[in-house]
């Protein structure tokens, strides 16, 4: 498996995988019209292009014999020392075979070369994918409700893994 570095020019690629993979995971917990609307809100052309060039936010893409299978995206010294992951999906077909794991690697070693000293995130308090995060190393360390607009919540744990 190969991690490599993308730009906004892998739109398309990012957009392909996160459809599904949002399906996948958000139908049992949003509603669709949450779903639809947070999808456009993170996942459009121009939310993606804000990210990369405004917000510093730098996105991975993890492939295996040409097949693209999962994205990451994260943030160096998002606050004091600790870079945060905004983003981790794994194509519904391609979970359970490391390429979590191997993304979240990648983005631990770089945020160690850059003198950070702790991994931050958010995710949703039912997303099994909590699971994932405690088998990796991380622990919850709070939990907060964020109003994203149009009457909608994200409803989520925060958690840090020090690295
Ligand atoms: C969560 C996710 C990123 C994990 O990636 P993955 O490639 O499926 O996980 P990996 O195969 O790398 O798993 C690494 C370890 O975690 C375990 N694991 C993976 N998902 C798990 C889960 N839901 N519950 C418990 N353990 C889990 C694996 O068994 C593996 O354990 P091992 O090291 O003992 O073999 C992926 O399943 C995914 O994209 N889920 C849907 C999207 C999502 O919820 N993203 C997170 C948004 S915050």
């Amino acid at each position: 498996m190969e991690i490599l570095k993308a730009s906004i020019k892998d739109y398309d690629l990012i957009h392909a995988i996160a459809v599904p993979s949002w399906q996948h995971t958000y139908s049992s917990i949003l509603s669709a019209e949450q779903l639809d609307y947070m999808l456009t809100l993170m996942y459009s052309h121009d939310a993606i292009t804000e990210q990369i060039s405004i917000k510093g936010h730098h996105f991975l893409l993890a492939a295996e014999d040409g097949q693209y299978l999962g994205f990451a995206s994260y943030e160096i010294n998002s606050v004091y020392e600790a870079t945060k992951i905004h983003k981790l999906y794994v194509l519904p077909g391609a979970q359970g075979r490391g390429v979590g794991k191997a993304l979240v690697t990648v983005i631990e070693n770089t945020a160690k070369a850059h003198g950070n000293n702790k991994l931050l995130l958010n995710v949703n308090r039912y997303n099994p994918a909590v699971n994932f995060y405690l088998k990796t190393g991380f622990a919850k360390i709070g939990q907060e409700d964020i109003n994203i607009g149009n009457g909608y919540l994200m409803e989520d744990y925060i958690m840090q893994k020090p690295l």
